[in-house]
């Protein structure tokens, strides 16, 4: 589709875009970032405009190569046990970092900085040496995709980074949920291409990604 075209241009410019995933399924739109493009503005239109979880999404391979799991797989409680989810088979959600070059690790600039960073990291796994540069816990949710992205699980974490390669960036790609100020909940599909429209932004279907890049 011709959106997915466009889509690909504004991430191959550094914008972002909003992807919303499908109606059957979470029914959440994400602002989606290039990780590698994020600035502190970034961020703070993030927490401003979105208002969700702002999370740095990783190719499987990178993942691996960092030795990142997923969260369920590693915590030991009993929370984690069984994590029934309404919208999936399960989350894609592993660790929560910060670079070791931030303070508290929440402000604009120290989540910039940690997601840029990651972004490097992603750009050149051989080169990185994870645990030396980032610390765990921290102020930025990793998201891990599945190994066959769209093929294996069709969240906002697989459709991102499909984005992303097929944009022939590194893979890895800040998602951000959008929330409606008015209601407290997801906010609509119409909402969210008004959004887009009036800031110039690209708005894009699951569906339309999986067509073209599933
Ligand atoms: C993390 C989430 C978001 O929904 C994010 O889009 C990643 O999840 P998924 O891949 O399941 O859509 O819950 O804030
Ligand atoms: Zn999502
Ligand atoms: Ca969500």
């Amino acid at each position: 589709a011709a959106s997915v075209e466009r889509a690909l241009d504004a991430l191959r410019r550094g914008e972002p875009i909003l992807v919303h995933d499908a109606a059957d399924r979470e029914g959440e739109t994400d602002l989606v970032y290039p990780a590698g493009a994020v600035t502190p503005d970034a961020v703070a239109r993030m927490r401003n405009d979105a208002g969700g979880l702002v999370c740095v999404a990783l190719g499987d391979a990178v993942a691996a190569a960092f030795e990142l799991p997923y969260l369920q797989d590693v915590l030991d409680h009993p929370a984690a046990a069984d994590h029934e989810l309404g919208y999936d088979d399960r989350s894609s959600f592993s660790l929560t970092v910060n670079h070791r070059d931030t303070y508290t690790g929440i402000t604009d600039e120290d989540r910039a900085l940690t997601i840029t960073e990651l972004a490097a990291a992603a750009a050149d796994p051989q080169g990185t040496d994870f645990a030396s540069e980032f610390r765990a816990p921290g102020h930025v949710h990793v998201l891990r995709a599945a190994p066959g992205l769209l093929a294996d699980r069709e969240g906002h974490t697989e459709l991102a980074v499909a984005l992303g390669e097929a944009a022939d960036l590194p893979p890895a790609m800040v998602v951000c949920e959008m929330l409606d100020d008015d209601t407290g909940g997801a906010l609509s599909p119409a909402a969210a291409r008004s959004y887009a429209d009036r800031e110039g932004l690209v708005y894009v279907e699951g569906s339309a990604v999986i067509d073209r890049l599933g």
